[in-house]
C-alpha cells in the first residue's frame, strides 16, 4: 500500500495519541510518564501550523495514521528562534521498513524552506533506530546529558543530535 504523507489534522488526534501513549506508558522513549487524553493532547497540536518553523506531518498507509514527525520550538526565548526541536514517532510494528526515514526527510525538507538554522533531536539512550536514523538525515552528536531524566525507577541519560540546515548560513 502506498504510504502517504500529509499535514496533521484535528482527526488525526485520536491515532496519534494512541501511538504516543503507547511510548508513554510502554519506553522510555519519551518521558512524560502519565498518557494523555485526546482532549489533554489538543494543546500539543495546537503548535503547529501549515507553514513556517513547526510543523507535523503524518503517515498513512491503508487509511490508518502509522506515525508523525514534528518541529518545536527548541527554547522559548527569542535569539533560539532559528532552532527547532525535532521528532519522529511510528506506530509499534511500522518500524523498521524504511518509514521513520521517508516521514523525517520530509519534515527537514520542508523545514529547509524556512527560517530554520540547526534542527535538533533529543534520543533517550540506547535507541538505536533513532540514532540511526539521524545520523542517516545528518545529524551529528553534540553531546550526550547523562542521568537528566528518571522513569520507571532510575535515570536516563540523553543525547542530544544537531543538524545544521541545508542552505542556512
Ligand atoms: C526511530 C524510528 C522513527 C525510526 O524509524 P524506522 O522506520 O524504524 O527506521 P527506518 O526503517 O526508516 O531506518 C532508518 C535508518 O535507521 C536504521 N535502523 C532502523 N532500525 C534500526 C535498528 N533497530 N538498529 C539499528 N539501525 C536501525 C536503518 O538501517 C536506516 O538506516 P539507512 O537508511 O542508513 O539504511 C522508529 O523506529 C520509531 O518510531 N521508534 C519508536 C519511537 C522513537 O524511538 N522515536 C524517536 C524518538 S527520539
Amino acid at each position: 500500500m502506498v504510504l502517504v504523507i500529509r499535514p496533521v489534522t484535528q482527526m488525526d488526534l485520536p491515532e496519534l495519541t494512541d501511538i504516543y501513549n503507547h511510548y508513554v506508558r510502554e519506553t522510555t522513549v519519551t518521558f512524560d510518564v502519565q498518557p494523555f487524553t485526546v482532549e489533554q493532547r489538543k494543546t500539543w497540536l495546537d503548535g503547529f501550523a501549515a507553514t513556517g518553523r513547526y510543523r507535523c506531518l503524518v503517515a498513512q498507509k491503508s487509511g490508518a495514521v502509522i506515525g508523525w514527525a514534528s518541529s518545536h520550538p527548541y527554547n522559548e526565548r527569542a535569539a533560539y528562534e532559528a532552532t527547532v526541536s525535532t521528532s519522529v514517532y511510528l506506530a509499534p510494528g511500522m518500524t523498521g521498513q524504511g518509514i521513520g526515514r521517508q516521514l523525517y526527510a520530509t519534515l527537514l525538507g520542508a523545514l529547509e524552506k524556512e527560517d530554520v538554522h540547526r534542527a535538533i533531536g533529543r534520543i533517550t539512550a540506547p535507541n538505536e533506530a533513532s540514532v540511526a536514523l539521524h545520523r542517516a538525515l545528518g545529524f551529528a552528536p553534540a553531546g550526550l546529558y547523562p542521568q537528566v531524566g528518571r522513569k520507571f525507577g532510575r535515570f536516563w541519560d540523553v543525547a542530544t543530535y544537531l543538524k545544521a540546515m541545508p542552505g542556512s548560513p
